[in-house]
């Protein structure tokens, strides 16, 4: 196996702590296009027109019909191999804990039990007047906004630019992340505050920051102690597989 796998493996076996913190790379090999790059989201959608809280309020029905087409992708999707090996760590008791930036739950339908989701539920719809929640499901996109029983505009779960993190999402990312030994960042860029800085944190209280993305980011040079720049679907069931063949 190659050493960096090799390396992340005896960590993984060591770490009494470890958590992963993911963002929409993980997700590009189940066919959800990360954000930024040139394939990605924002290169299409300008995000302070399309993903401000206040471009929302301005006019909803404008941002629902991005929403729809993402909407359509998110139901598709499927978990791919990079959710199951993180699930199968969890089982297997080597990782605690996945905080994610994604909305896309596609590591809890891999079997993932600890999941923080810090930017919200896509597949959930609020209420902007009387705060009641929907499945997307249940809610068909053929009138755009989509609107509650009282009238009030739908807008799904997910925290926009604007929006303060969740309480309850902040507070537990904070504490697992201050208590941590081994952090695994796995397709994220890692440029959106405050999320970027939980792998900051993680560090400063100690913890072995492993770094898995197609490429080097901001955290590469500053803060990684093992930087693997490959897709998190090939890295992470391969690493999967080497420790099970330890009876791990
Ligand atoms: N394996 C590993 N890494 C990958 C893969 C892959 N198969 N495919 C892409 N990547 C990497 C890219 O190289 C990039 O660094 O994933 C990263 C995705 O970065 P972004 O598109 O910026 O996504 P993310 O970091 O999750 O964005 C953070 O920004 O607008 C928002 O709210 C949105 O939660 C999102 C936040």
């Amino acid at each position: 196996m190659d050493p960096k796998y090799l390396q992340l493996a005896d960590r993984l076996e060591r770490a009494e702590n470890a958590i992963a913190m993911t963002g929409a790379g993980i997700s590009v090999e189940s066919g959800i296009p990360a954000f930024r790059g040139s394939q990605g989201l924002w290169a299409e959608y300008d995000p302070m027109e399309y993903a401000h809280i206040q471009s929302f309020y301005n006019n909803p029905a404008k941002v629902w019909r991005m929403l729809k087409d993402l909407d359509a992708l998110l139901v598709q999707a499927k978990p791919n191999p990079a959710h199951t090996a993180l699930a199968e760590l969890e089982s297997m008791g080597l990782l605690k804990c996945i905080i994610t930036q994604n909305v896309d739950s596609l590591h809890q339908e891999a079997g993932s039990k600890k999941v923080v989701e810090f930017h919200g539920n896509g597949k959930t719809l609020v209420c902007l007047d009387c705060g009641r929640k929907y499945s997307s499901r249940d809610i068909p996109l053929d009138s755009l906004p989509p609107r509650c029983n009282c009238m009030g505009v739908l807008k799904p779960d997910v925290v926009f630019f604007g929006e303060a993190i969740p309480y309850e999402a902040g507070s537990q990312a904070q504490s697992v992340a201050c208590s941590c030994d081994l952090i695994m960042v796995i397709g994220t860029s890692a440029v959106v505050a405050p999320a970027s800085m939980i792998p900051v944190t993680a560090k400063n209280n100690g913890a072995y920051v492993v770094e898995i993305n197609l490429e080097p980011t901001v955290l590469s040079q500053t803060i990684s102690d093992l930087v693997i720049n490959e897709s998190a679907g090939r890295v992470l069931p391969e690493v999967v597989t080497w420790l099970k063949s330890r009876g791990k």
